[in-house]
């Protein structure tokens, strides 16, 4: 059987650390799934057609990935891929916290599932799809955080 991941989150929209982490986990697993969440609690600047499309296209160069999405419980998603690693981001202290307890609350809701943590490159560190949606409503540039076309998209978005 092929090493499997999942690559879970809004993405909404995708980011260059997010790209970092993907490439990242592909040097590790050979087959990526980038599992974009349809229900989440955040009223999203993208839809989930949107998310999903920029995702593949901004993810194009990068071998072994897949993007698909999905509503539900991570781990059932996983499950039905036959794939038991998760893989989550550290961009700082401040995220472990968070993960810590997603990671335990998974292995909680199903034993096989094993979380695998990978940092980005420091100059990633600092760049959320949070930041990116704030600075651009509030007329900043964005074009150092996100793919061209991703720039594009925000600035379509937010010309309406
Ligand atoms: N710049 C980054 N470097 C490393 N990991 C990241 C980065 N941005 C996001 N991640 C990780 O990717 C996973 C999915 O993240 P998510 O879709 O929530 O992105 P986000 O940038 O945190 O968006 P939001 O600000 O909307 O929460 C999480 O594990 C998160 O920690
Ligand atoms: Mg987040």
């Amino acid at each position: 059987m092929k090493r499997s991941c999942v690559y879970p989150g809004t993405f909404d929209p995708i980011t260059n650390g997010h790209h970092d982490l993907v490439r990242r986990a592909s040097s590790i697993f050979e087959r990526v799934v980038v599992a974009i969440a349809g229900n989440s609690h955040k009223a999203p600047m993208f839809s989930l057609e949107q998310r999903v499309d920029m995702a593949r296209k901004v993810l194009a160069d990068v071998r072994g990935v897949e993007v698909m999405s999905y509503t539900g419980l991570t781990v059932e998603f996983a499950a039905k891929q036959g794939i038991n690693v998760v893989v989550r981001g550290l961009r700082a202290v401040s995220d472990f916290e968070f993960e810590f307890q997603l990671a335990n609350m998974s292995r909680h809701l199903s034993r096989e599932i094993e979380t695998v943590f990978l940092t980005p490159q420091e100059q990633f560190t600092f760049i959320s799809s949070t930041l990116v949606r704030e600075i651009a409503t509030l007329g900043g540039e964005v074009h150092e955080f996100v793919h061209p076309l991703v720039n594009a998209a925000v600035r379509r978005k937010l010309a309406r």
